[in-house]
Order: structure tokens, then sequence, then C-alpha cells
């Protein structure tokens, strides 16, 4: 039964071999111990780097020199006071005052509020409407995804050590989100500093160096332990953690913390190591936070950004209504109505 289970299954597995599947534990073909000792995710890595530097040079218009310098050598992109102090704060007060449906998320001790900013959420919210549309914002976001496309937008409210009894908080390790580069960004509502969380990264470690090369190579290999060789405590989705010794291998810094005012805008490639900083008290961080993952193998970008990212609303609108039910009953996710919690500790 395992076995017909196992071959009617195969022929997806294989096609996620060009997708962005990356878990080493769902998809066998992906966290096979052969396959990758022939080198199977060393090449998908080269090759999602090689097309994502070939869709953003032909998106060049959409930044400027300055920026697509700096996203290339520091992987990331801070821009101070990016909306008008008027607009922000008028941001600011649609998002602090929203009432309505949110999910409440838990990673380990940390409470993750967020909606997802939908066409249908949007109605009623016109400044998170005006930032959605806003043609800086998009051109930037289009060029560092390499793909033109427009992103999820989100409220995120986030406030760590808020669940007392909850595990660490996974996002705290230092990690890479994926085998390719994608990026993830934040308009950050609150200032983002220690006493909330910052988020920390380590500038030039988005880089495909040989050093790197190496890491992943090794890192694949223990990926493809099945069974009892498998460490319960590692992450085998494909998230790959680091730690201090491969750092110093691969010739990378300590990350530094985002800490940044109210007003900032952070577009990361999350391909970098990064984490959510550690925070020293309990207040909460607002922010408008927006992310984008595609097909890294497609060397074309969508030339209908908008067409595009209504297709994509819609699929993920099904794929979070799909997820919901499993992540409930795990007590991860929890729909309800209400506002953020601003105040810690106060549910
Ligand atoms: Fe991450």
């Amino acid at each position: 039964m395992r076995m017909l289970r196992q071959l009617s299954l195969t022929p997806l597995w294989l096609i996620e071999v060009f997708s962005w599947a990356k878990s080493f534990q769902a998809n066998p073909v992906i966290g096979s111990k052969l396959l990758n000792t022939l080198g199977l995710h060393v090449a998908r890595v080269i090759v999602a780097h090689g097309l994502f530097v070939f869709r953003q040079r032909l998106l060049w218009r959409l930044a400027d020199s300055k920026d697509r310098r700096a996203f290339a050598s520091q992987g990331y992109l801070l821009k101070h006071d990016f909306l008008p102090q008027s607009q922000f704060l008028a941001l600011k007060r649609e998002a602090e005052t929203y009432q309505g449906a949110l999910r409440d998320e838990v990673e380990g001790d940390t409470l993750a509020q967020r909606v997802y900013l939908t066409r249908q959420a949007l109605l009623g919210l016109p400044q998170c409407t005006a930032l959605t549309e806003h043609r800086g914002l998009l051109r930037l976001l289009r060029y560092c995804s390499s793909k033109n496309r427009i992103p999820f937008f989100f409220l995120e409210n986030l406030q760590q050590g808020h669940l007392k009894r909850g595990s660490r908080d996974s996002q705290k390790d230092l990690h890479c989100d994926t085998f390719h580069p994608c990026i993830k960004a934040w308009l950050y509502l609150d200032p983002a500093e220690l006493h909330n969380g910052p988020f920390e990264f380590i500038p030039g470690s988005h880089r495909l160096t040989w050093g790197r090369v190496r890491w992943e190579y090794r890192q694949s290999l223990e990926a493809s332990l099945r069974g009892k060789l498998r460490d319960p405590a590692r992450y085998w989705d494909g998230s790959f953690r680091v730690g201090d010794a491969d750092l110093a291998e691969m010739g990378l810094t300590q990350p530094i913390a985002m800490s940044v005012p109210a007003n900032t805008l952070l577009i990361a490639n999350v391909r970098g190591f990064h984490r959510r900083g550690e925070a020293t008290g309990q207040s909460p961080r607002l922010s408008v936070w927006m992310q984008s993952r595609d097909n890294p193998f497609n060397p074309l970008f969508t030339p209908f950004p908008k067409l595009t990212a209504r297709v994509f609303e819609w699929v993920w609108i099904r794929h979070l209504a799909r997820e919901f039910p499993r992540k409930e009953a795990e007590g991860l996710w929890k729909g309800r109505t209400g506002q953020f919690v601003r105040h810690p500790n106060v549910p």
C-alpha cells in the first residue's frame, strides 16, 4: 500500500524539484541522500541564483542604480522616512485601530497577529489601500523580487514573550528561508528596537560564494538523513539553520540588528542569514509586512504584475483556508475578530 502511494506521488515529487518546494522531509526526491550526494540540492541552489540575477538585470529600470548596487552587495535595502509624515501617521492610526478579522499565530513564545490585506480586506482601509498602490514601493519590490511581482501585504503585530508557556521561537535561530533568493519587506509602524526585537541580518550573506556552496552541500546531506539518524530538534523543511563555526568558515560576520525608527522600509533577501532579534521587553512591533515567493526556475518574470497579483491572491486565500484546520488543531493558528494586542500581556 505504501509502495503504491509512493509510486503515485513520484511524478508530483519530480515536478516539485523544478519548483520552490524545499522540504527534505515532505519530498523524498528533494530529500534523497543519493541525489544530494550527486549534487541535486547544490544544482538547484546554483541555477536558482543564476536565474535570479538574470531576471533582475532585465528589470533594471524599476530601481535606481544606487538601490540596485546596495541590494546586490548587502542583500537588503533600508529607506528611512519612507512615507510623508502625514500619510504615515494616518496609516499607523488606521492599523492601530483596525477592528476586524485577524489571525493569531503562535511562534514559540511569540504572538504574531496577522491580517492578510486581500482586496476584500482592504475595503474600508484607505491608507492601507494607498500603500498597496504606492508606485515607488511597488517598483522597488517588483525589482527586488526579480519576478516583477507585487507581493502579498499583511498587517503584522508581533509581541515576543507574550505566551508564557510557549516554546522557543524558532524565528530567533539564525537561518535562511529557502534555497533560492526571495524577498520579505516591512514598513515599520512602530520603531523596531531592542525592546521589541528588531530584525537581524548578516550583510552579504545572500551571496553564493564557494564557501556557501560547500556549506549547502553538507547541509543537504544532513537534511537527507532518515529514520533514527534524523535529529528531532533539527529543521527538515529546507530552512537551514546556521551556527557560529559555519559562519566563521564562510567568512561571514555576526548579524546586525536593524534598529530603525518608525516609517522605515526594509526589503531583505531572505536567502541571506537572518533572524528575529531577541526582545529585551514585551512591547509590540506593528508593521506592514510584505512577501513574495515564486518559482525560482522560471527564467521569465510576469509581464502583467497586477493580474498576476490577483491570481496569486486567489491561490493564496485557498491555500490558507486549506492550512487553517490543521494549524488550528495544532494550536498554532486561531481566527478571531478584534483588534491587535497593543499592551504587554493584555490579550
Ligand atoms: Fe526567516
